[in-house]
């Protein structure tokens, strides 16, 4: 759907940013600003600032920022539309559907979820209403999911044909190449496009926000060469190691409990489901990835990992602590019985059943202890000390400082050692981990795409303040000021060439009638631009907050208006020096009596010129 410009405008003015962030985000006030820890990334000290003066938040730490449908689609990893629609339902504004609706036009990540959506609906039509999809209903029947759970989950079934969905998206007129970027279609080089997904049952992956993103698909009947699961390729929607299946269901689930469940499978997740279980996510088959628990660490920090009895499934689980106590997670273990997993142990044994397993899990640092207890490491004194090595390594995870001395008492008392002594090798990693990270910090610097800071420092020059202090004043969000600066400074005059871009940008927009910070910052050309901006923008409100409480009056307003106004008058006067400059050679040159008159005579002019605005600029001061 398109929107037009103005009713996006309307939306975002409607809502106040800090109101709207607060959901997500403990905010406090700081200065005209609030501040919070930044939800893209990980900060033990506030720099994330928003701003309702200007409508934009920025974070000081990793340079995200941007207005309220930015932070959205950042931080619910949507689209640009989805969250257009999401703040209007929140402010409660209806977006109408405009006439002339044109679908060559919409968004191409909206046609992406377009295409998703008509196979699911084909999937999950084949599965409940076909002759063929009786295979899949009975597999489905047999393994114990009611219909009630098979639709909520928008399960579906793929037939045993080559053409079944590719005849049905051309019957849809949709654009076949797009499906095969879905990972939905193939082609062999110049081929006929075939389906993919052949005689499976279908599970859609929806996102956060429960959009279909991608498919799994397990296979019916065992075929050879065909694995027992197949996934949608990675697309400009679908990264696998972002998604954690089944968290749109559980979300609400896992914030009310603030507990989530981990387990492996698409059938485990929806069998505990339906069980009553539902603070569950899956991690589909790949080892648990950073994004996912930063994903999961939005609803909750506490986690039990279940996880395979057999040795790939334990090490896949402490590969996972590893990233979890990163993240601050309050970690639990459990490992069903031998050959089991959570789907297979439900149907067996039941759910209350499973929840006294639930019960038994254990902290993570028993856990460890058991493994190494189950490995023979605790009996012999040499391999002890590796493995007491290895416990206070895991504690050296632990941010929290608290948390973590707790940790290393636990295993001085475990293993009757003195506490020092355990500190001593914390500290070790500790230093490790505090070198490693500086390592990579400067790496980061060395890399090309981080070119734009040290292009940052050269833009904060003392070289550039009246630059700097021009691009501050074209984002307070006041017409008035942009016509004075407009009228009498012309572009060029800005030597940064970042500078200049961002005030052409700027001026386009003006001469359409945009004045809005949010929206001007919003459409500035490149991303660095827009950091730079942010950065100045709050900068500048720490300052005149400072000078309104020095003042002890609100002078807010008053006084961007005079700053713009010595602004221009500081331009004009660097002007006027110039002309009287290059006057004097003209005059030292010149040995015709009229026209050096003439020329002294303006140079009488620019004078009285330049005292007016002196005086004009000192009484200001
Ligand atoms: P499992 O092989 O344990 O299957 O893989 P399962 O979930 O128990 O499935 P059922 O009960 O036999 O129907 C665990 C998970 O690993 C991923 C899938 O997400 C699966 O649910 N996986 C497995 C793949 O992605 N590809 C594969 O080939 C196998
Ligand atoms: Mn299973």
């Amino acid at each position: 759907m398109r929107i037009p410009p103005e009713k996006i405008e309307e939306i975002k003015n409607s809502v106040s940013i800090v109101d709207f962030i607060s959901n997500y985000v403990a905010l406090k006030k700081s200065g005209k600003s609030y501040k919070g820890l930044c939800p893209f990334h990980s900060e033990k000290t506030p720099s994330f600032m928003v701003n309702d003066e200007k409508q934009i938040f920025h974070c000081f730490g990793c340079g995200r920022g941007g207005d309220v449908f930015k932070f959205l689609m950042e931080y619910e990893k949507i689209s640009y539309i989805e969250a257009v629609e999401e703040v209007a339902k929140y402010a409660g504004i209806q977006i109408r559907p405009q006439s002339g609706y044109d679908k060559s036009k919409q968004d191409e990540i909206e046609l992406l979820y377009e295409i998703n959506r008509q196979a699911a609906k084909f999937f999950a039509d084949k599965l409940y209403n076909s002759i063929e999809g009786e295979v899949a209903r009975s597999y489905l029947a047999e393994r114990k999911i009611k219909v009630n759970t098979q639709r909520a989950f928008g399960l579906g079934y793929s037939p045993d044909s080559w053409s079944a969905l590719k005849n049905y998206l051309e019957k849809e007129n949709i654009d076949l190449e797009k499906a095969m970027d879905l990972g939905l279609l193939d082609r062999k080089e110049r081929g006929a496009y075939y389906d993919k997904f052949r005689d499976r049952i279908i599970y859609p992956i929806f996102s956060t926000n429960g959009r279909v993103v991608g498919f799994g698909g397990r296979i019916l009947t065992e075929k050879e060469n065909a694995p027992k699961y197949l996934n949608s390729s990675e697309s400009k929607i679908y990264s696998k190691r972002k998604i954690l299946y089944g968290l749109y269901h559980a979300k609400e689930e896992i914030r009310k409990l603030d507990k989530a469940i981990l387990v492996e499978g698409y059938m485990d997740l929806i069998t505990l489901y339906q069980a009553g279980v539902k603070n569950v996510v899956a991690s589909s088959g790949t080892s648990l990835t950073d994004e996912q628990v930063q994903l999961l660490s939005r609803f909750t920090k506490n986690i039990v990992v279940l996880f395979d009895a057999d040795t790939a499934g334990e090490n896949a689980a402490l590969r996972s602590i590893e990233l979890l106590l990163k993240r601050d997670f309050e970690i639990r273990m459990l490992a069903l019985p031998e050959g089991e997993d959570p789907d297979s142990f439900i149907n067996k044994y039941g759910v209350e059943e499973f929840r006294e397993e639930l019960d038994r899990s254990v902290n993570f640092l028993e856990f460890q202890l058991k493994q190494f207890q189950k490995q023979g490491m605790l009996d012999d004194p040499a391999k002890q000390t590796e493995a007491i090595r290895q416990l206070v390594k895991t504690a050296a995870l632990i941010n929290d400082e608290l948390r973590r001395n707790l940790h290393i008492q636990n295993i001085a008392k475990k293993f009757n050692l003195r506490e020092r002594m355990l500190e001593r090798e914390l500290d070790k990693y500790l230093n490790e981990t505090k070198l490693r990270e500086r390592r990579n910090a400067i790496n980061s610097l060395r890399k090309p795409n981080a070119e734009s800071l040290p292009r940052k420092a050269e833009l904060n020059s003392p070289n550039l303040t009246f630059e700097k202090q021009l691009i501050r004043l074209l984002f307070e969000g006041k017409e008035s000021i942009l016509d004075l600066i407009f009228d009498n400074i012309p572009l060029d005059e800005l030597k940064a060439k970042e500078y200049r871009e961002i005030a052409e940008s700027v001026f386009e927009n003006y001469k359409k009638g945009i004045v809005n910070p949010s929206t001007l910052i919003e459409s500035l050309p490149s991303e660095s631009q827009k950091e730079i901006v942010r950065e100045l923008v709050l900068n500048e409100t720490v300052i005149s907050r400072k000078w309104d409480e020095i003042s002890g009056v609100n002078k807010f307003e008053r006084d961007i208006e005079r700053e713009a106004d010595d602004l221009v008058k500081r331009y004009k006067l660097k002007i006027i020096e110039k002309l009287l400059r290059e006057l004097q050679e003209q005059i030292s040159k010149n040995e015709e009596p009229s026209e050096v008159r003439t020329l002294l005579e303006e140079v009488n002019e620019l004078r009285k010129e330049k005292k007016t605005l002196i005086m004009e600029l000192e009484e200001n001061d």
